[in-house]
């Protein structure tokens, strides 16, 4: 395997890539090794690739652990100050969608970045910003998709491309798909456009808008009306004491006790 072997996938989808593309049989992260990248003057859109990782991390500080033969691939983005960087991880949620309905799997997208299939998770997202001197010196988004059976403790959490559509891609092939959609959705035009953003992820976000949820964030549990997303990627939660913006946490649907409604009273 050969980072030519993802070039050619991203040539199949009419996307050129002229960008450094690397490929690692392990590596600790793809994000961690992008960043030293970075750090050395990597152009925009270089891209590492694993096919395992020794050390992968997920979001709020969890391993992410994963099998042989998923999908780990890192991109880096040095966006310009009119770009909404908080709305690039949703953007990437919308690309790893259009790249799995290939494969004719149809995952939703779970606030913030989670991408699920029903209630199994099939991928997420890491989206890791540096910043110099006051404003965004870049981005490594980091895109974790299962492709191969998930080990079977996961079984009942998570879910994988064979399990969904009865064969996996290869790595380097589900690499070209993801990026070569990453590389259509994030345009400046669509980066400069957070309600655009919003609008592409909310079509495929799962639908519990209007729904009584959950949202953990640190120490505070917060309950009540998902609402929506709004222009800087935060979910809106209408609570009996207001509408609260909440930035970070893990949110999921909540079945209403009879005689309540969605935000939670009596
Ligand atoms: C999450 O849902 O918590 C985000 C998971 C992100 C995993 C990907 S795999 C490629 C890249 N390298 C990492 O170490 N993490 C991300």
């Amino acid at each position: 395997m050969s980072p030519e072997a993802i070039r050619s996938a991203l040539g199949a989808r009419g996307v050129e890539w002229p960008e450094p593309v690397e490929w690692f049989e392990s590596v600790g992260s793809t994000n961690d090794s992008l960043r030293e990248r970075a750090r050395g003057g990597a152009p925009a859109w270089s891209a590492v690739a694993a096919g395992w990782q020794s050390a992968g991390r997920g979001r709020q500080g969890r391993s992410w652990i994963s099998e042989p033969g998923n999908l780990h691939v890192s991109v880096l983005l040095r966006p310009d100050p009119r770009t909404s960087v908080a709305l690039l991880p949703l953007l990437a949620g919308v690309a790893v969608g259009e790249a799995v309905a290939e494969w004719g799997v149809q995952a939703r997208l779970k606030w913030p970045n989670d991408v699920v299939v029903g209630e199994r998770k099939l991928g997420g997202i890491l989206a890791e910003s540096s910043s110099s001197g006051g404003s965004i010196d870049h981005v490594v988004l980091g895109i974790g998709v299962n492709l191969v059976a998930p080990a079977p403790e996961l079984g009942a959490i998570a879910t994988s491309i064979s399990v969904e559509a009865g064969r996996a891609p290869s790595a380097w092939d589900a690499a070209g798909a993801v990026l070569a959609a990453l590389r259509r959705r994030c345009n400046d035009r669509t980066l400069r456009d957070p309600a655009a953003v919003v609008a592409l992820w909310r079509e495929r976000s799962v639908d519990w808008w209007g729904q009584s949820v959950e949202v953990v964030s640190g120490a505070t549990r917060i309950e009540g009306r998902a609402e929506g997303v709004d222009a800087s990627g935060a979910l809106l939660v209408a609570t009996g004491s207001g509408t609260i913006r909440v930035l970070s946490g893990e949110a999921r649907a909540l079945r209403l006790a009879p005689g309540r409604d969605p935000e939670g009273r009596a």
